[in-house]
């Protein structure tokens, strides 16, 4: 028989947090989270990290793109209980010492961001593609991006950008190879 006691402990199990620790751009992080809030929710309010933007929050406009474990998430539908010892990389962890990333520079240099809404998610995907594959054809790189919708830029200046990205980490590696 579902009673106001079942109901109220239905109530308490939704709104629990959990404790969670995990690596956040190389630092490692513990946070209180609600059970029911996703990763993106807890990247903006809890921990200020606003690079990471939310539209559709269903998992199809990509603008929420993190990289978790290595591969290219939408923070939108992962709850963030589940990162717990996980490895977590946003848009404000890819700048080294000062320095964008190469694919950032690209964006810039390509003028492939317009309203910028798209592009942090558009970066963090690029990026996820380049770790597996550094020397990715332009349809690697259109399938790497399907999910990540832009409304303004035709896609064409992406895609160049991070293949140029591609060719110039290539070009770094190859020289610190030979040195
Ligand atoms: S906001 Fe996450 S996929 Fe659209
Ligand atoms: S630059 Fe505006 S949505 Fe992509």
């Amino acid at each position: 028989m579902f009673t106001e006691q079942n109901r109220n402990a239905g109530r308490a199990m939704v709104t629990d947090s959990i404790a969670i620790t995990f690596t956040l751009n190389g630092a490692t992080t513990s946070i209180d989270v609600s059970c029911t809030h996703t990763l993106a929710k807890v990247l903006r309010e809890q921990l200020g990290l606003i690079g990471t933007k939310i539209s559709c929050e269903q998992g199809e406009c990509g603008a929420c793109t993190v990289i978790l474990d290595g591969k290219a998430v939408n923070s939108c539908i992962v709850l963030a209980p589940e990162v717990d010892g996980c490895e977590v990389l946003t848009i404000e962890g890819l700048a080294q010492h000062g320095e964008l990333d190469p694919i950032q520079t690209a964006f810039i240099e390509e003028g492939a961001v317009q309203c910028g809404y798209c592009t942090a998610g558009m970066i963090m995907s690029a990026k996820a593609l380049l770790m597996e594959n550094p020397d990715p054809t332009d349809l690697d790189i259109r399938e790497a991006l399907a999910g990540n919708l832009c409304r303004c830029t035709g896609y064409q200046r992406i895609v160049r950008a991070v293949s140029s990205a591609a060719k110039k980490l290539q070009t770094v590696d190859a020289g610190s190879m030979k040195g």
